[in-house]
């Protein structure tokens, strides 16, 4: 089918979701019906030649029609994006269905080997590398699953059979070490894990902590000395789970909290400090200052606790807490006032004193927008507005591999234009952060709304 046609096609597609009531089966939260190998990508600007890899992004793009009244964005089949770069050239855009098996069931494929019986459920959170390999992944108990470096699903993985329970799809990477740092929890388990994941990819248990209300904890942080636990109150829900809806909600019987678990995994000497009542699904970085615990966070007021659908998303903000050891008390600052989501940073800071952070607008009626980059030294935040019609996704920073400041280095980001209905990647000089992009790579399709995205150089895959 000629290119054209495809846009053609999509645009029907976006169009008759449109008449859905469901606001993540519409516009580019819709899914899109194709998988791509597409080659001939047109570029504006100069792509830099020391970016060498793979440009990943993952989201739900149901492989079937969902209902309507019951379908949450949280539960949509996988779809993993990927753009290729060499040496200054677009060598190609691909998109494959993370290969579940609810999703080979739909596409009527063979379903892929697994180690040990997980549910089918899909996997469609994040997407990285661990050990060289790619793994596409999600929190709550279905097994991480293997891909290609031509993003096809090869099969579930246990890593090796060290992987005994759920995983999770936010893994913290410590730059000083290597190893990936984990809370996983799953729906019928009265305990959050703590596992260590080593740079071969090995997962060990480290601590099991105890909670019998069964919290959702999306994301985790490290510091120097601690793992820190968000137990905020979005609880496992029976009544939501067997009527087929998203199985959490918010609770307000439930105490928010805080805790700092020691990373030698000693439950005993955790700290738990009183929290907010609010829920944060990502941290943008912790770290120690003294005697205090810097968590900086996108706080949502409440989450999941009105309707079927949006249940009462809010304006998240991104807010620093300050946890005094010898208090025990939590302190709360607003860091910026935009309305924002999917924070990220310099990855050599994880878990250290950072100053940058990068977030994407995400407002309350479910709309991206602009990139923006926090200076939480001066306060001042800076805005990169795509245009009118233009939306990102989470922006992900890649340091240059000479870069001497923490912000010398590039955003990329998969941008949305509405005006045309298609995708591009966009590339921004960090230190020139409200000037013309340096590059943007158009798609010849459209990339729907997802979650998260990684930047995988060839240097840090096994087999590139
Ligand atoms: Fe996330």
């Amino acid at each position: 089918m000629a290119t054209e046609e495809k846009i053609k096609d999509r645009t029907a597609e976006t169009q008759s979701a449109k008449n859905s009531a469901n606001p993540f089966l519409v516009a580019n939260f819709a899914p899109v019906a194709d998988e791509n190998i597409i080659t001939d990508l047109a570029v504006t600007g100069t792509i830099p030649e020391e970016l060498t890899g793979r440009f990943l992004r993952i989201g739900p793009n149901p492989s079937s029609m969902p209902n309507p009244k019951q379908y949450h964005w949280f539960l949509g089949t996988g779809m993993v994006h990927g753009l290729r770069l060499k040496g200054g050239k677009a060598e190609w855009y691909r998109n494959n269905f993370v290969l579940t098996d609810n999703a080979a069931r739909d596409l009527k494929r063979k379903q892929l080997p697994y180690p040990r019986k997980t549910h089918g459920g899909s996997v469609n959170t994040n997407v990285l590398n661990i050990g060289g390999e790619l793994y596409a992944l999600v929190e709550a108990g279905a097994l991480p699953m293997k891909l290609d470096g031509d993003l096809q699903t090869t099969a579930y993985s246990d890593f090796n059979g060290t992987l005994t329970g759920a995983f999770s799809a936010h893994p913290r990477r410590d730059p000083l070490t290597g190893e990936l740092h984990v809370l996983a929890y799953q729906p019928g388990k009265k305990y959050i894990e703590y596992l260590v994941v080593d740079k071969s990819g090995m997962s060990r248990t480290a601590a099991q902590i105890s909670a019998p209300h069964q919290p959702m904890i999306h994301d985790t942080a490290i510091t120097t000395s601690f793992v820190v636990v968000l137990d905020l109150p979005m609880t496992f829900d029976l009544v939501t789970a067997v009527s087929g809806k998203f199985p959490y909600a918010w609770n307000r019987k439930q105490q928010p909290r805080i805790g700092l678990l020691p990373r030698s995994g000693d439950v005993g000497s955790m700290r738990w400090f009183e929290a907010p009542s609010c829920y944060v699904y990502h941290i943008m970085n912790a770290y120690e200052d003294g005697d205090k615990v810097i968590v900086d966070v996108v706080k949502n007021s409440t989450y999941f606790d009105a309707g079927v659908i949006r249940r009462g998303i809010t304006s998240p903000t991104l807010v620093r807490w300050v946890l005094d050891l010898r208090t025990g008390k939590l302190s709360e600052t607003q860091l910026a006032e935009q309305s924002i989501e999917f924070p990220r940073l310099n990855d050599s800071r994880v878990g250290q004193s950072y100053r940058y952070g990068y977030t994407a607008q995400f407002t309350a009626d479910l709309a991206f927008g602009s990139a923006y980059k926090h200076d939480l030294l001066s306060g001042e935040t800076f805005e990169h507005n795509f245009g009118a019609g233009r939306a990102t996704m989470e922006p992900v920073f890649v340091a240059k591999a000479n870069g001497k400041a923490e912000d010398d280095g590039w955003l990329l980001s998969y941008v949305y234009d509405q005006n045309t209905n298609r995708s591009d990647v966009v590339i921004l000089d960090t230190q020139d952060f409200e000037g013309e992009p340096v590059a943007t790579i158009h798609l010849p399709v459209r990339v729907p709304f997802g979650f998260h995205g990684n930047w995988v150089a060839d240097c840090d895959l096994n087999a590139p």
